[in-house]
């Protein structure tokens, strides 16, 4: 069980025209972990989470969740699998409360959805399910507010919610703190930990702020050009002479503090 395989994608690949912006990637995730995606801008991470999510189709390889292959399935089956997947923009609906963004993700990506009758009994069980996950991400009190009127801070945690609202067993978070206040990602970075952990989760996440990524992952993968660069927990990773030189360069030293 410790070493249960979640997702495990075999030489994956997106090509763009002529640009390969998925090289070949074969990477294993094991279950309940948090494994990082780290590279520069354009080094593929958000193509290789849409390949995972079946927002894109790859062009090669292919992909297994628990064991199933995945590879050309939409995004819609997946997310009925147990993918959530959030995005680099934001993606609320403003003129609604935070607490119908939340039901509405239950009701759009719930396992029972499609159906054209939706009974009394079933809004019910959405709203409260809506109800636990505000709690969940610390977003009961703001509840009945608009989202438009919410702090980025707390919008990020909204996006986290519906994210969390059908359940999901992966969570893909494509730069989840991306325009917070650098005193804010402590706390979505906690939350998002208690998620993972009390709910048994596995967090897949893409990061550019290598202090977070090195204090809260178990295994990171690094990408940098389309291929993977290198693997490892975050210590093998900051003495990795080849990420150092090709990446971390002077942003992260090797007795793991920020330079910066
Ligand atoms: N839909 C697309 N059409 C053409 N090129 C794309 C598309 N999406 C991404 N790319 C290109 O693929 C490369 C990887 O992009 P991306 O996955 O967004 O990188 P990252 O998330 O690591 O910054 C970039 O060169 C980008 O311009
Ligand atoms: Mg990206």
């Amino acid at each position: 069980m410790a070493d249960e395989i979640i997702l495990e994608t075999r030489a994956v690949r997106r090509e763009f025209g002529a640009l390969v912006a998925v090289d070949d990637v074969s990477i294993k995730v094991q279950a309940r972990t948090l494994h990082s995606i780290i590279g520069p801008n354009g080094a593929g991470k958000t193509t290789f989470f849409n390949l995972l999510s079946g927002n894109l189709a790859p062009t090669g390889g292919r992909i297994f969740f628990k064991g199933r292959d995945i590879t050309r399935l939409p995004v819609h089956k997946t997310a009925h699998l147990g993918i959530g997947r959030s995005f680099q923009i934001t993606n609320l609906f403003p003129n609604l409360t935070v607490l119908e963004n939340i039901r509405l993700s239950c009701q759009a990506l719930g396992r029972d959805n499609f159906r054209f009758f939706q009974s009394h009994r079933r809004f019910k069980q959405y709203e409260e399910r809506a109800w636990e996950v505000a709690q969940q991400v610390g977003l009961a009190d703001q509840a009945p507010l608009l989202a438009r009127t919410l702090p980025h801070g707390a919008q990020r945690k909204l996006e986290l919610g519906m994210i969390l609202a059908p359940d999901p067993e992966l969570l893909l978070l494509d730069e989840p703190t991306a325009g917070m206040a650098s005193e804010q990602v402590p706390e979505l970075m906690a939350l998002i930990e208690r998620i993972q952990e009390a709910g048994q989760k596995t967090v897949m996440l893409v990061e550019h702020n290598m202090h977070v990524v090195m204090g809260h992952s178990d295994k990171i993968t690094v990408m940098h050009q389309g291929a993977v660069l290198a693997e490892g927990t975050p210590d093998e990773i900051a003495a990795n002479e080849t990420v150092q030189t090709a990446y971390l360069g002077g942003l992260y030293d090797l007795a793991g503090k920020a330079a910066v």
